[in-house]
């Protein structure tokens, strides 16, 4: 999913990678097969509360104000309304654009404090529960509110956010976010689009995308991409790494096997593609490999 984000406060890049992972995500768990996008604006109480009031005539600050663009036909959400989301398919972002969502800082910051846990995962919350009603969930009746809340539930559990704590993410997702980053592929040389998704040892997970270059020997893998994203990040323990491509099977290249032996000889490699679901470990695909250790 595309995010096209305004932020009006600066926020650290942790909050903006999980945010992006939790949209991904909410497009696989909703079933949504065409590219989506919306617009997020980060912004400070005041601001929101000019909004609440404007559009909705309630002259306080709140957490986050959705407005879908799409109406949904009663009981329909995006991923069951088949092709009636080309309606809003939007020429300039070459997406169906779902509409906006604003989130307050403020308040992101002080429910994090409040229920004891990061920033960064009440932003995600607050991220989904803002992209339920975009995709057409409500929580007017109590039914409409237990599928929203069921769908909100499913959305964070996969990326690993779960009511009691940090949960795990599962190969499966794993593979769902390395097919969403690759939808970011800058490949117009070779047409091979690659995506990575790279889960650390902290739970988080950072994706990445080939980007390609007209001087070709500039290219960056997806793997790689997401590597120095992380370690850029502050962190570089990492446990799995999964990679989306189409046409054959997407073990990484030598310079890739290379650059994950670095950090982490023994991470798990998993691959996806049309032929199917693969993965082996990376000293399996490095053997004998040289690193860090031969120089001690
Ligand atoms: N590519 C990757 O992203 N990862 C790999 O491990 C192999 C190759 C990309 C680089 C280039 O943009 C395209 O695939 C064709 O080589």
């Amino acid at each position: 999913m595309k995010l096209i984000w305004t932020l009006d406060v600066p926020v650290e890049p942790v909050w903006t990678a999980l945010m992006q992972c939790a949209a991904d995500y909410a497009c696989v768990c909703e079933g949504i097969s065409r590219p989506c996008a919306a617009a997020v604006r980060l912004c400070d109480d005041a601001a929101i509360r000019e909004l609440n009031a404007a559009h909705r005539g309630i002259d306080r600050s709140t957490d986050v104000l959705s407005f879908p663009l799409m109406d949904y036909a009663p009981g329909q959400t995006a991923g069951t309304c088949g092709n009636a989301l080309a309606e809003i398919y939007d020429d300039e972002v070459n997406a169906c654009m779902l509409g906006d969502l604003v989130i307050s800082t403020g308040h992101v910051t002080a429910q994090a404090e409040e229920y004891g846990h990061s920033v960064q995962r009440e932003a995600a919350y607050l991220l989904v529960h803002g992209l339920c009603h975009l995709f057409g969930y409500d929580h007017i009746d109590p039914e409409d509110q237990r599928r929203m809340r069921a769908m909100e539930e499913k959305i964070l559990g996969g990326i690993g956010i779960t009511r009691d704590g940090d949960g795990t993410v599962s190969d499966e997702t794993l593979r769902a976010l390395a097919r969403s980053a690759r939808e970011r592929s800058y490949s117009p040389y070779s047409r091979y689009a690659v995506g990575a998704a790279l889960l650390c040892a902290d739970g988080r997970v950072f994706q990445g995308c080939n980007v390609e270059n007209a001087s070709y020997g500039a290219t960056m893998c997806a793997e790689r991409t997401a590597v120095f994203k992380a370690v850029s990040e502050g962190e570089a323990e990492f446990t799995a790494i999964a990679i989306a491509a189409q046409g054959s099977a997407p073990w990484p290249c030598g310079l890739c096997r290379q650059v994950l032996n670095e950090f982490a000889p023994d991470i798990r490699v998993l691959i996806t593609w049309e032929g199917g679901d693969d993965e082996a470990p990376l000293s399996a695909l490095l053997p004998h490999g040289f690193g860090p250790k031969d120089l001690l």
